[in-house]
Formats: structure tokens, C-alpha cells, sequence
């Protein structure tokens, strides 16, 4: 089979509260979009990329990508899962339904080579795939519905796991369960749980906790110092 990538870059960052979207903030004067995609080109080959850009997009042309002829763009849609829809129907020509597409959030920087060798020898010979993981260190409470809420119980934290990306999936099954969410108007924040709601059980692979996703300001600072620090 062959290897697809999909990095949906069409969100607009409204917790980052920035002058532009967060992907393309920079960080050590490289956009975040440009820091991720390299990581993700350098560390596996791919059979083609796309990623799905927002219809106000003021910022590609500027970017390193842009002018990588491994990369192509498509049209993002509303939702995140909109944005994947989008271009695994941009791949879906030269695409087949048993091949591997991973997803990976543009706003996840500090992805390591070596979680994503363990995604994809992990997941490689599974039937439906899998995603990065971590399991998840704080110790959890449900709170009731009130503005100060006060604590129902403590979760057991036990088997529970952070999701990250990428997350790894074949892509027919991929294409037909995020189909069969926007069918029945689920909204699915990752891929894997459209693949949960279509009754197929995918894969956690464990991962770094600090394949963090750029999300509020100070995301930026602990990012910057993580890609420092891996050099
Ligand atoms: N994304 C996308 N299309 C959308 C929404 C999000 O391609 N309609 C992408 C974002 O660009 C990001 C990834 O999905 O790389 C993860 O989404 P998130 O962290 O929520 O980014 P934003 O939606 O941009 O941020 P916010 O929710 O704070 O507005
Ligand atoms: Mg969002």
C-alpha cells in the first residue's frame, strides 16, 4: 500500500488570539506550518501530501512549503473533520482504498521521528490503524454543571490517553467513516473517533507527551523551548 499525508491547516487559531493563524506564527523565524511539515517529509516518505487551507488564506505563498514540490493544497472546509474530508478528496485519484493516510495537526510542531516510525511499524499490518497516544498523568475530576464547580468523583485515570497526532488509518475506511459522522451530523474533533462511531477499533501507540498542540499563547514559549531542545 501506499503512504498518504494529510496536515489540515485551515483552522484560524481563535485561542491564540493572534494577528494571524497560529500555523503561521513563527517560531526561531521558521512558520510553525513549515516546522511541521519538514519533520513529518523528513522522517518517512510519503507518496504525496496535501494540506487543506483555509478560503482566506493570506499566508502560504509565503511559506518554505509552498515551493516544495512534494506538497500540494486544497480547500479546508468549516470543521476540522471538514478540512480532512477535503483532502482525501483531492488524493482520492491517485489513491487506494487499502492504502495508509496519516493526519497530523499543522499546529503540531514538536513531532518526533521516532513516534512516527512507532505509528507506522505499529500500525503497519493492522486492518484499520491506529494513532499516537499519552497516557495521561494528572489525576482527573469530574466536576458538577455550576460556575464554581465542585467535584463529583475522581476518574480513574487508569487506560486513559491523551490523543495525538499523527493518527494513521487506511484510507477507504478513513473516507467512509468520516462520511458516515458528517452523514449523521456527529461532530469528530480527531479521525480516530470517526472510525470509533463507524465500529472499527483502532490502535493507541504510544507517544511523547510533548508532541504538544499549539493552542493558547503560551503554547508558544513551551513549544519553542521543546524545538530548542531536541536540536
Ligand atoms: N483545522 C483545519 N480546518 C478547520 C479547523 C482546524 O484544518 N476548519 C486544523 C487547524 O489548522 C489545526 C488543526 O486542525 O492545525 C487542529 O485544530 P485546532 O487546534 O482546533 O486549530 P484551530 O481550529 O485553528 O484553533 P481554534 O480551535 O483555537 O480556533
Ligand atoms: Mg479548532
Amino acid at each position: 500500500p501506499k503512504r498518504w499525508l494529510i496536515v489540515p491547516a485551515a483552522g484560524i487559531g481563535q485561542r491564540m488570539q493572534a494577528e494571524c493563524p497560529k500555523q503561521y506564527l513563527r517560531i526561531q523565524s521558521r512558520f510553525i506550518l513549515d516546522i511541521t511539515l519538514s519533520r513529518l517529509l523528513d522522517a518517512l516518505p510519503f507518496d504525496g501530501c496535501m494540506v487543506p487551507l483555509n478560503s482566506s488564506d493570506d499566508w502560504w505563498n509565503e511559506t518554505e512549503a509552498s515551493r516544495d514540490t512534494r506538497v500540494s493544497t486544497c480547500m479546508g472546509g468549516e470543521e476540522r473533520a471538514d478540512s480532512v474530508r477535503a483532502a482525501l478528496q483531492a488524493l482520492s485519484d491517485k489513491a487506494s482504498p487499502e492504502d495508509w493516510v496519516l493526519v497530523h495537526d499543522a499546529a503540531r510542531p514538536c513531532v518526533h521521528r521516532a513516534d512516527l516510525e512507532r505509528l507506522v511499524s505499529t500500525v503497519g499490518s493492522h486492518p484499520v490503524g491506529g494513532l499516537l497516544a499519552a497516557p495521561v498523568a494528572d489525576t482527573l475530576k469530574k466536576g458538577d454543571k455550576s460556575t464554581t464547580p465542585e467535584v463529583v468523583e475522581t476518574v480513574d485515570r487508569k487506560h486513559l490517553w491523551r490523543a495525538l497526532t499523527p493518527q494513521m488509518f487506511r484510507f477507504g475506511m478513513l473516507v467512509e467513516a468520516l462520511e458516515n459522522a458528517r452523514r449523521n451530523e456527529l461532530s469528530v474533533t480527531d479521525e480516530s473517533s470517526a472510525l470509533e462511531i463507524f465500529g472499527k477499533i483502532p490502535v493507541l501507540v504510544e507517544g511523547r507527551p510533548d508532541n504538544i498542540k499549539v493552542t493558547v499563547p503560551a503554547d508558544l514559549e513551551l513549544a519553542d523551548f521543546l524545538l530548542n531542545r531536541s536540536k
